[in-house]
């Protein structure tokens, strides 16, 4: 989170030579199997940052459900319908119900019309025509036995798109169920429940899901988001972030044992990213924490991914309120990682094993790594990471840890980082770089030279190219970024033996409601779009492998030079060659691929992703403008020969004997 993010250059693919002539040779050695890739080498980074929780990933569609947002009725409207007259009051009831102190007192007074409430979502509710969706609320009605209930969906203009009805309320705290199936489609409807009759009524958790979650879970996930996810075939999910987890100040830092359990019974507070951009603020912005630790870890575990949770380690954030917890403190920190493990792995006799099982997940989600704390640096992060080494790696040294390069790509911040992890038993070190595109070109050999000897991997835990341009929300994933971006990858999977995971990041965003870009995937109520970057981070990881091995042009790496870029791995059970080659220049480049140690099997598949400006991207309005497309090449023997468009990524699947 730096000024400089917002000050970057835009991509300008200029005097690039590689030219359209005679074919230049690759070989590639498929003889020369290296390094193992990591089954988590290309995963992704979720953090609830704009609006990709709530309001985004999480399928809750009501805002403020629970009217604990710093003002109760954010989101709320009070609505009189046909002379209907009431009141409603926002009772604290702290003492009794600490983690949901408020609920609304709604007093119907007029025996006609009706009277109550309406809520507008996230920047709307996206309603879709002839699908269900669930409606419940807690409500407690000693004075309001006789009222009745329409619960109302509106379009935009106020017509009624779904309608159900309420009643049979009665004394003491119950939830209250009914579905309605939607008439038509609307990106920001608004939910009205609406009360007839004379009386009073306590609500709570006033709530509405798509019955079409994902896996149809209660208290899911939007089911078109997390496809996306799914369609990136990750192999890794870090959660909840990110800065998120650190917090702007300890009292504001992500503490995972308050979002397990009963979604009512998880305390809201406000969301880190709320205030920290005055040019992007969302005062409506809080974490429900509807989506928690256990729904982030089913949801790896739906992806077939490792889950990777970040703690804090007693730091919030250091570039806001430079907080830390004092060292004789750090107990209840040390003691959430401790339990974690216990409520991912844990037996179902243990506390935290048990609720993982009552919640409806006895066996265990194979937890096998941990990071300690973000983005975090300085004396103060190796003191603190100290002792939770001492204690993770005696307790448990099945559990791999994931330490902190802090903020930036070097300098002596980093290098002091290294030094000390270096020495210590870190096993990933996670290093951070949102650098301009120009970056990333030039630094598609920064492993190559990287010190083997030195203990730790390298967890590139969180990159995007950033430009500058422009007014829409998506504009800033350009071509050119993705294009950068992938040259750079190139690099990560040629090292591959101590490059072991990497995830570009953030992850969503909402295009109302963001306050970081670029971002991976853009969303709005009913839609989703895939960046260019996105199809990138596809690519690779669709076509993972598992071994590196050499492409060389006259015996050396190409990493840059003549603005070409390549790596290569195998795919040993399917007996397949995935090479990825970038040409970054504005010429076709001819090349002649020469396998050594294997002969071409049949049909080889070139997966071409390209546009014509740097500055292309996709929109929700016209999201396959940068898409990948395929094209079949006639292999046999050991030569083979593509072209590589302009400005292109390229993978070639070789099938070989
Ligand atoms: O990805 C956005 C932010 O960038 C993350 O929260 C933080 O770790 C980094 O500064």
């Amino acid at each position: 989170m730096r000024i400089k993010h917002f000050l970057l250059a835009a991509l300008v693919l200029t005097g690039l030579t590689a030219s359209a002539q005679a074919p230049q040779r690759l070989t590639v050695q498929v003889n020369k199997p290296g390094a193992m890739i990591s089954p988590h080498m290309w995963g992704v980074f979720f953090e609830d940052i704009n609006f990709a929780a709530d309001g985004g990933l999480y399928a809750e569609l009501v805002k403020n459900r629970s009217f604990e947002f710093n003002d109760p009725m954010m989101g709320w409207n009070e609505v009189k319908k046909d002379s209907g007259k009431g009141r409603i009051l926002m009772v604290n009831r702290g003492k009794e119900n600490e983690n949901n102190p408020r609920y609304a007192r709604i007093t119907v007074d007029a025996a006609m019309g009706a009277y109550g409430l309406s809520n507008e979502g996230f920047r709307g509710i996206g309603i879709e025509k002839g699908k269900a969706y669930n409606f419940s609320m807690w409500a407690n009605a000693p004075q309001g036995k006789s009222l009745k209930a329409r619960i109302l969906l509106l379009d935009e203009n106020g017509q009624q798109i779904g309608a159900a009805s309420l009643n049979g309320f009665g004394d003491g705290w119950r939830q209250y169920k009914v579905s309605l199936t939607a008439t038509a489609t609307a990106a920001k409807a608004r939910l009205q429940i609406l009360f007839s009759g004379q009386g009073a009524i306590d609500a709570d958790m006033i709530s509405l899901f798509p019955a079409a979650t994902w896996k149809q879970r209660p208290n899911g996930l939007r089911a078109d988001l997390v496809q996306m996810l799914a369609d990136l075939k990750p192999g890794f999910v870090r959660f909840p972030g990110g800065c998120i987890v650190e917090g702007r100040d300890l009292a504001n830092r992500y503490q995972w044992k308050k979002t397990v359990g009963k979604p009512e019974e998880r305390k809201l507070i406000i969301n880190r990213w709320n205030t920290e951009f005055s040019h992007r603020s969302a005062p409506d912005y809080f974490q429900s924490f509807g989506l928690g630790f256990f729904e982030y870890f089913q949801l790896a575990e739906d992806l077939g991914a490792a889950p990777l949770p970040i703690l804090n380690c007693g730091m919030a954030c250091q570039f806001n309120t430079r907080e830390v917890a004092a060292m004789n403190e750090l107990d209840p920190y040390l003691q959430d990682a401790v339990d974690l493990i216990a409520f991912a792995n844990g037996d179902t006799t243990t506390q935290w094993g048990a609720l993982r099982a009552a919640m409806g997940h006895p066996a265990p989600f194979n937890l096998t790594m941990i990071g300690i704390g973000n983005e975090q640096w300085d004396e103060q992060y190796i003191e603190r990471y100290r002792v939770f080494e001492a204690t993770l790696k005696a307790k448990h040294p099945e559990i791999k840890l994931v330490s902190s390069a802090g903020p930036f790509s070097k300098g002596p911040m980093f290098d002091y980082l290294w030094k000390e992890l270096k020495a210590s038993q870190a096993d990933f070190i996670d290093e951070h770089y949102y650098m301009p595109p120009e970056w990333f070109l030039a630094n598609a050999s920064r492993y190559d030279h990287y010190d083997r000897s030195q203990g730790p991997k390298i967890f590139a835990g969180e990159y995007a190219a950033h430009t500058k341009e422009a007014k829409e929300a998506e504009s800033r994933n350009t071509w050119g970024s993705a294009l950068a971006e992938a040259a750079f990858m190139t690099g990560l999977e040629r090292n591959a033996d101590i490059v072991r995971m990497a995830s570009y990041a953030p992850l969503f965003a909402h295009v109302e409601a963001w306050q970081w870009r670029p971002d991976l995937i853009w969303f709005d109520n009913l839609r989703t779009v895939g960046t260019p970057n996105y199809y990138v981070q596809q690519l690779f990881s669709a076509n993972r492998g598992t071994q590196v091995v050499p492409v060389l042009r006259n015996g050396e790496v190409l990493a840059g030079k003549d603005s070409l870029y390549a790596s290569a791995v195998i795919d040993a059970p399917s007996r397949k060659l995935l090479l990825k080659i970038v040409n970054a220049s504005s010429a076709p480049v001819q090349l002649e691929l020469q396998l050594e140690g294997a002969a071409a099997k049949g049909a080889a598949v070139q997966q071409i992703l390209s546009a014509p400006h740097p500055g292309d991207f996709n929109t929700l309005g016209s999201p396959n403008k940068v898409v990948p497309t395929e094209k079949q090449l006639s292999a046999t023997g050991k030569q083979l020969r593509i072209t590589a468009a302009p400005a292109s990524l390229n993978v070639v699947a070789v099938p070989y004997r």
